[in-house]
């Protein structure tokens, strides 16, 4: 099969197809035959190098297609059944064949509404991740406002939706720059500001502080949202696409705030969890099956353009989400 691999770490540059022999599902694994692979920050992480990442290393930590082969033990899936799937356990989903775990394979044709192939690539990872982060980490209560930073990319994407979804007052986007604030406030964000002006967020939104700060950026933007919480807010680390070095809190500076910081990681939890991130993943693909949340794919690249893929994302030059074809 044709694959995109990582075969030394470094920049956009060093990833390239190669042939590869075609893998096989180990006992409860299912093999797909890719037609899209989600694009993610993740990917970008991995190339640029994780210690222990053993190279040559294939990426992708999300796909959608066909179940091709069944693992030993597997059931309630079968072969030619349209997936989607998550492969963020081991990567692989830049691929013309993908694993996953039998648990984290998200059958398509049971779903109520249709979701075609490369929305389905495009959701597995953000949407999860929105719904798992808002319900059972931040436990948005009704009315309580909302910060997303970051708004425009592929999970603040949804983060706003899923959090209006699930009964959030305000909900506020930041953006790194002025040509994404219309298209984030195109997801239903209430307001839109640029990062630059966090710290007059209270003055330009009316509002005292924030409930909920979902920070996937880092860094000073990470300190500056501490700030900004109110008491008993509650504000989750869950990435760092500003490459800054991390940020120290003082454990009494919460004590004497009354706020609290948390932690999300989908790959923890897929790892720990993979049946509760299977419930998640299927009320997320509902929710995009039935219309409640949009997940915008915006770019569609080949797999020989994995390249250009994770340069665009570096460079800060895509909202929505990016997805490769790879066959079909
Ligand atoms: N914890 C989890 O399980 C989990 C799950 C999904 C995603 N994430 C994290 O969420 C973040 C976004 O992931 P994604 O896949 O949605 O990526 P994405 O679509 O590329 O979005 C990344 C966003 O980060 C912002 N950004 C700020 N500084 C940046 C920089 N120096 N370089 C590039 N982007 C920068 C950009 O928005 P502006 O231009 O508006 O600043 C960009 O839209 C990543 O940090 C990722 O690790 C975590």
């Amino acid at each position: 099969m044709q694959a995109v691999v990582i075969p030394q770490f470094g920049g956009p540059e060093v990833l390239e197809v190669r042939e590869l022999p075609n893998p096989q599902p180990g006992p409860g694994q299912v093999s797909i035959d890719v037609v899209y692979a989600g694009v993610n920050y993740a990917e970008i992480i991995f190339r640029r190098g994780v210690p222990g990442l053993p190279l040559p290393f294939v990426p992708g930590i999300e796909v959608a297609g066909y179940v091709r082969e069944l693992g030993p033990d597997v059931q309630n899936l079968r072969v030619g059944q349209p997936v989607a799937a998550l492969t963020i356990i081991a990567g692989g989903g830049y691929a013309e064949i993908a694993i996953a775990q039998a648990p984290l394979v998200f059958p398509l044709d049971d779903l109520d509404g249709n979701i075609d192939l490369a929305t389905a690539a495009a959701l597995p990872s953000n949407v999860t991740t929105a719904f798992l982060l808002l319900s059972s980490v931040a436990k948005l209560h009704p009315g309580e406002s909302v910060l997303v930073h970051a708004a425009a990319g592929g999970v603040g994407s949804v983060l706003g939706q899923v959090a209006r979804y699930l009964g959030a007052g305000k909900v506020v986007g930041t953006v790194g720059s002025p040509d994404k604030i219309d298209y984030a406030k195109s997801l239903g964000y209430d307001q839109v500001l640029l990062r630059d002006e966090i710290t007059d967020a209270r003055a330009i939104t009316g509002l005292p502080g924030f409930d909920i700060i979902l920070d996937q950026v880092g860094g000073v933007t990470r300190t500056q949202s501490l700030e900004l919480l109110n008491q008993l807010g509650r504000l989750v680390a869950m990435g760092n696409a500003s490459n800054a070095e991390d940020v120290q809190i003082s454990a009494n500076l919460l004590w004497f705030t009354g706020k609290a910081v948390l932690g999300f990681n989908l790959r923890a939890m897929s790892i720990e969890f993979p049946e509760r991130v299977n419930i998640a993943a299927r009320q997320a693909l509902q929710l995009v099956a039935s219309g409640k949340v949009r997940v915008d794919v915006t770019d569609v690249l080949s797999l020989n353009q994995a390249v250009e893929a994770h340069q665009r994302i570096e460079q800060r030059l895509t909202t929505g989400k990016l997805v490769l074809r790879v066959q079909g």
